[in-house]
């Protein structure tokens, strides 16, 4: 190479390293490693075990540090006082979404789990209120879980009590009751249209979840000029967008304005009520990607609980028969439970917060931004900075849940055995952008989980002893090993 382009670089790229310190240093942001250019800190991060990774860094930093993803400082909240004075003391400034430069361009703003501003605020209050208000309609929220879950239990019956990887079919369960709030009614099992559906939600999660697209997400040009997965992950998108539309399309043509039978028709009742106002939220193209949001939110998160939660109650036999005998106390065998049995089992229900507490299923939350520039502590966080709260370092917190790394239902009973609620219990994150769906995912969480145990008998594959309960690490969200078991239907007598 000629000497004078050898100069001309290093000359460059000492400047560039120049321009970056001044740049990164400037403003006041929390402490935190010190990047490189263009990578940031990317080579000090495991990204297989971020969960240590930020344990290290509180350590080193404090409970509020700096980290930059690529050239994006990115501020990460370690610990329940930083979390809860983030989410909840400051939660109108502390709600804002970070962007996500993949979804953004699929959804272009619209929805409510990736939206902003004024879009997010009345579509969340509108689903809020929507997925609340189901009572009302014909049919309860609560009806349709217990429908999905006699479904299950004829499923779990064919299989004969032989070895059996419930991954799918819960899988199914928790997507059938998205679709039966959405549309109406549930799908068969076996429907080719559903089958469909699930292949490319599946498919978009594992994506998402590949390094190659985390990349992206740091480097957002290159999404435009790289073929790559994200060119799958925009074709299955659409697909599902267009699927949605053919629905909405159906609901628009059966509507009676003044009996809304599902999601789609209270949306579409809102539309006609905002029909003369031009800025209204409530359009096709919203409801077709806050649809599709729920979809996303609703059914891995929950499935996975499911899956991840049986295996437990299988590594722990002594828990599974206390929550059996509660069962057979408070229910009987017979009736199906329902939310109200809930409120006579205390041990049931600590035994469900334990296990979304020790299976920590979104372990970094979703990633938030602050909506304007704030003074945080002794730092000043510039608008638009995007915040990590680590829900792990809440949820395994060693004073509020002493010995955190063991599942002890004991966590949340108090000393005469009564359910004891925490501030703690972060599973569903905290303030202004909880989950909307936390009470339809309890429901159903109750409502399988005792459904199936009040039937059925799980037999493990492996001695508990022998059974691994360890996440295997991935991108957003906590998995279970995969893993057979016996659904054995020895409780059909009495
Ligand atoms: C075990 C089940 C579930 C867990 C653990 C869970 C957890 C979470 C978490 C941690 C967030 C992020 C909150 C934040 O940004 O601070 C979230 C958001 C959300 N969840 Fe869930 N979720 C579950 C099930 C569901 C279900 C069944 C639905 C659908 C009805 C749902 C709908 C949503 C929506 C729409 C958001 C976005 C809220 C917003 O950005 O304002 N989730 N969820
Ligand atoms: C952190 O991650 C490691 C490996 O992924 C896992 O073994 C460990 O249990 C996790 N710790 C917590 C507190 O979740
Ligand atoms: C965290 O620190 C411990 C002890 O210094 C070290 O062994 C471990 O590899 C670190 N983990 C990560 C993910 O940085």
């Amino acid at each position: 190479m000629e000497p004078i382009v050898v100069l001309v670089f290093c000359l460059s790229s000492l400047l560039l390293v120049s321009l970056w310190r001044q740049s990164y240093r400037k403003g006041r942001l929390p402490p935190g490693p010190t990047p490189l250019p263009i990578i940031g800190n990317l080579l000090q991060l495991d990204m297989k075990d971020m969960n240590n990774s930020f344990r290290n860094f509180s350590k080193a930093y404090g409970p509020v540090f700096t980290l930059y993803f690529g050239m994006k400082p990115t501020v990460v909240l370690h610990g329940y006082e930083a979390v809860k004075e983030a989410l909840t003391d400051l939660g109108e400034e502390f709600s804002g979404r970070s962007d996500y430069p993949l979804i953004d361009k699929a959804n272009k703003g619209f929805g409510v789990v990736f939206s902003n501003g004024k879009t997010w605020k009345e579509t969340r209050r509108f689903s809020l209120m929507t997925l609340r208000n189901f009572g009302m309609g014909k049919r309860s929220m609560e009806d349709r879980v217990q429908e999905e879950a006699q479904t299950l239990l004829e499923e779990l019956r064919k299989t004969n009590a032989l070895p059996y990887d419930p991954a799918f079919i819960l899988k199914c369960a928790s997507c059938n009751v998205i679709c039966s709030v959405l549309f109406k009614s549930r799908f068969d099992y076996a429907d080719q249209i559903f089958l469909n559906l699930m292949e490319k939600f599946e498919e978009n999660i594992k994506i998402l979840n590949t390094p190659w697209i985390q990349v992206c997400n740091i480097f957002p040009i290159l999404l435009d000029y790289f073929p790559g997965s994200h060119n799958r992950f925009f074709k299955n998108y659409n697909d599902v967008r267009h699927f949605i539309l053919e629905k909405i399309k159906e609901h628009q043509q059966s509507l009676d304005l003044n009996n809304p039978q599902d999601f789609i028709d209270y949306f579409l009742v809102k539309m006609e009520q905002e029909k003369h106002n031009q800025e209204s939220s409530f359009t096709v193209e919203n409801l077709v990607n806050t649809a599709n949001d729920l979809f996303g939110a609703g059914t891995e998160t929950t499935s996975t609980t499911l899956r991840y939660g049986l295996l437990l109650l299988m590594k722990h036999p002594e828990v599974a028969a206390k929550v059996q005998e509660e069962i057979d106390r408070v229910v009987g065998r017979h009736k199906r439970p329902s939310m109200q049995d809930r409120a006579r089992m205390p041990y049931t229900n600590a035994v469900l917060h334990e296990m979304q507490r020790i299976i920590d299923i979104v372990p970094m939350n979703l990633p938030h931004a602050v909506n304007h520039g704030i003074q945080f502590r002794n730092y000043f966080i510039p608008k638009g900075t995007t915040i990590l709260t680590s829900l792990t370092s809440v949820l395994y917190d060693n004073k509020e849940f002493p010995n955190p790394e063991i599942f002890d239902p004991g966590h949340f009973l108090d000393e005469c055995g009564q359910f004891k609620r925490s501030d703690y219990f972060m599973a569903f994150s905290a303030g202004k952008r909880i989950c909307v769906g936390e009470g339809l995912a309890r429901m159903e969480l109750f409502i399988f989980l005792t459904t199936i145990l009040q039937n059925f008998n799980l037999k493990p594959m492996l001695d508990p002893n022998e059974i691994d309960v360890t996440s295997v690490a991935s991108g957003l969200v906590s998995v279970p090993p995969s893993y057979q078991l016996c659904f054995v239907p020895a409780r059909t007598d009495g």
